[in-house]
Formats: structure tokens, C-alpha cells, sequence
């Protein structure tokens, strides 16, 4: 009987926390679904993944899941700068090679300034000035990338690093439209 009397009231716990969760799966799932549809940039299981990875996001609400995305950015933004850096301290590049980290370096520093200014922007409910300042962060990441393309034979070391941060502001435009219109 002992071990009954316990279980009552654990599962008075267990029970809501699981809710929760599933409930905030829900969100992200059918939010990502939604978003998979209507932009060609987003990638369901790149979208679930990123966002069912992030601290804070197994209770949540549209809003909340905003923020989340939006910080996203910012680690993975601020992550690849310090990335770069150190590809340009420790490499012998191709002096092309060189020349579009260089560029890429100065694009992602912008980046981490416009991302910081952005969330400042979202936290003031201003979405039309944080969409300007994601979709440059956006455009710097497509830029980076383009560099490298421009000669050939030459394979950018950023692709992977480009396209996380492609997606991810894709994610987080898409997130700041559902919160401004109202439609989460
Ligand atoms: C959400 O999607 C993931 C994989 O995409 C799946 O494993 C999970 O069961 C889904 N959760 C809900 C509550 O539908
Ligand atoms: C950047 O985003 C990708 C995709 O969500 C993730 O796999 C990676 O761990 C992130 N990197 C950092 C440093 O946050
Ligand atoms: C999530 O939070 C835990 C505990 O606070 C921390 O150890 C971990 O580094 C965080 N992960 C990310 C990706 O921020």
C-alpha cells in the first residue's frame, strides 16, 4: 500500500509535465509543418530538430518559440564567426580562399550585430525592423557562400555552416510572421 500512496502523488506531477511536453511538440511539429509547406527554404525535420534541440522549447508558446529561434541565430551566427577566425589563424589558404573568408569574416561580424539588434526588436514587438535585420543575416550567409562559388573548383569550407544559418533565419522569419499576424 505504501508504494500506491506514493504513486498518486507523483503521477499528479508526471502527468501534466508529460502533457506539456507533447503539447509543445504539437506546437513545434504543426508549426514546422506549416512552415514546410509554405516556404521552400524550410526543411521539416532540419526545422523540428533545430527546435526541439534548444533549451526552453519543450514548454512554450508561438511567442516563446520566437525568441527561441531568434537565439538560434544568434549562437549559430556567433559560432561561425569565432569558426572563420580560426580557419583564417590556422590555415594555409589558396589566397582566393583566403580573400572570401576574409569577407566572410566581416559579413558574419555584421551578422552578430544585426542578430543582437534584431532580438532587441522582437523584444519590443518592432517585427518589421527585426525582419530587416534577420534577413540580412539571411543575405550574409547566402553572400559567404556565393564567394566561394564564383571560382571554380574551388569548395567553400562553410557550405554546412551557410546553410544552417540560411535555414535557421528562415525559421525564425517564419516564426516572427506567425507571432505578427497572429496566425500561431
Ligand atoms: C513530432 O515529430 C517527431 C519527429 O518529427 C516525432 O518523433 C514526434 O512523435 C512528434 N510529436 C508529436 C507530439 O506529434
Ligand atoms: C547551428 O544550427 C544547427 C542546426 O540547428 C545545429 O545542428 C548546430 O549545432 C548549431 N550550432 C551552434 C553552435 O549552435
Ligand atoms: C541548456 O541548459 C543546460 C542547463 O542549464 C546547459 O547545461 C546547456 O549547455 C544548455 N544548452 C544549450 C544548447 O544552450
Amino acid at each position: 500500500m505504501k508504494s500506491y500512496s506514493y504513486f498518486i502523488p507523483l503521477s499528479l506531477f508526471i502527468i501534466p509535465f508529460l502533457i506539456t511536453i507533447t503539447q509543445a511538440q504539437d506546437l513545434i511539429n504543426s508549426t514546422c509543418k506549416t512552415f514546410s509547406q509554405t516556404d521552400p527554404n524550410i526543411d521539416y525535420n532540419f526545422c523540428t530538430t533545430s527546435l526541439q534541440a534548444a533549451n526552453g522549447s519543450h514548454c512554450t508558446t508561438v511567442d516563446g518559440l520566437g525568441k527561441i529561434s531568434l537565439r538560434l541565430v544568434h549562437d549559430n551566427v556567433t559560432d561561425t564567426k569565432c569558426y572563420i577566425k580560426h580557419l583564417i589563424r590556422k590555415g594555409k589558404w589558396d589566397p582566393y580562399i583566403r580573400q572570401c573568408l576574409g569577407d566572410c569574416l566581416q559579413l558574419f561580424s555584421d551578422a552578430t550585430a544585426s542578430v543582437d539588434e534584431a532580438i532587441k526588436y522582437y523584444d519590443a514587438k518592432k517585427f518589421d525592423d527585426a525582419n530587416v535585420q534577420i534577413s540580412s543575416v539571411m543575405d550574409g550567409a547566402t553572400t559567404c557562400e556565393d564567394g566561394f562559388k564564383e571560382r571554380r573548383g574551388i569548395v567553400s569550407p562553410l557550405t554546412k555552416r551557410n546553410d544552417n544559418v540560411f535555414q535557421l533565419t528562415a525559421v525564425a522569419l517564419s516564426v516572427m510572421h506567425m507571432v505578427q499576424t497572429g496566425s500561431g
